[in-house]
């Protein structure tokens, strides 16, 4: 079955960046001039899918708002011939986006449960908006590829520093079954360092059969008392296979501070309209630091 849905969970307070979300969702947060929730529907549409459900909360109209098409606005640049503008303006319109909203956020896990009627008996993905990742082929077009030849759930994974394990959910992996794609003894989240079964740290993006809901429905809170999608998935790899895939290109965390400022330099240093101003700024403000 061809993969055409994907779930955006976008329901959490934000509070590493308060006080900026009290009344500010922080997927709406710009990177250099688009929110970082754009930039996950356009991996999405890249990758074929067709759908995507965002699962919301307290705070996040303004994501509705932004997905939606603004006529007084559109008419006012039409009449003023900017049509580049007007471009940029309507190219955030032209998919289908539903919303639901989740009123008491309980772990990411119960998150992804709000989708299941969305879903319906279809294999899926998951996207998580702190995770902006950049190759040639999308990473979520990546793991449709794989599922198109195994039929499996299949996990984006990483290698992150030994350090930082702690900080993600955690695979065991088992043997390499073809190139960059393993087959997983078990997932762990946010195992301590010292217990982390290795350094392969699962990142923002999952296909998932539909029968990942069937683990949801029974899934009791884990790590941090939340309900846990990397607890689920564990259990699903119990009953059918699930595959982690590496994934070899650039990941930006935009979740935290410092991941934040990073990811607007490296965009910043790619944008036509700023690019070369940065550059000068950055070579200048090198010769000042010690
Ligand atoms: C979530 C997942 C975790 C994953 C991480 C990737 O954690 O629970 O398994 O490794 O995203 O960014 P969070 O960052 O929401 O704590």
């Amino acid at each position: 079955m061809r993969v055409r849905k994907a779930v955006i969970p976008a329901a959490g307070l934000g509070t590493r960046f308060l006080p900026a979300t009290k009344a500010l969702a922080k997927e709406m947060f710009p990177i250099i001039d688009k929110p970082t929730i754009q930039f996950i529907v356009e991996e999405a549409k890249k990758s074929g899918i067709e759908d995507i459900l965002v699962v919301t909360g307290k705070g996040k109209r303004p994501i509705e708002d932004h997905f939606d098409s603004v006529p007084e606005l559109e008419q006012n640049l039409k009449e003023k011939g900017k049509n580049d503008l007007l471009k940029l303006v309507q190219q955030t319109t032209d998919i289908n986006l539903y919303f639901i909203r989740q009123s008491h956020p309980r772990g990411l896990g119960d998150a992804v449960l709000m989708a299941k009627d969305f879903v319906g008996n279809e294999p899926f993905v998951v996207m998580l908006g702190d995770d902006l990742m950049r190759d040639k082929v999308p990473l979520t077009k990546q793991l449709i590829n794989r599922y198109d030849q195994t039929h499996a759930s299949t996990l984006a994974v990483m290698r992150v520093p030994h350090d930082q394990v702690y900080k993600y959910g955690v695979i065991d992996p088992g043997t390499e079954v073809s190139q960059g794609l393993y087959d997983v003894k078990k997932f762990v989240e946010k195992p301590a360092v010292d217990k982390a079964p290795s350094d392969l740290a699962i990142i923002g993006r999952y296909l998932l059969t539909p029968e990942i809901f069937d683990m949801l429905e029974t899934q009791k809170p884990g790590a941090g008392h939340e309900i846990q999608l990397t607890d689920a998935i564990d259990r699903l790899n119990k009953i059918q296979r699930v595959f982690a895939h590496e994934f070899k290109g650039e990941r930006f965390d935009v979740g935290y501070k410092f991941g934040f400022l990073k990811t607007s330099i490296q965009f910043g240093l790619d944008h036509p309209e700023v690019k070369d101003d940065l550059k000068n700024y950055i070579k200048e403000l090198a010769k000042t630091l010690k």
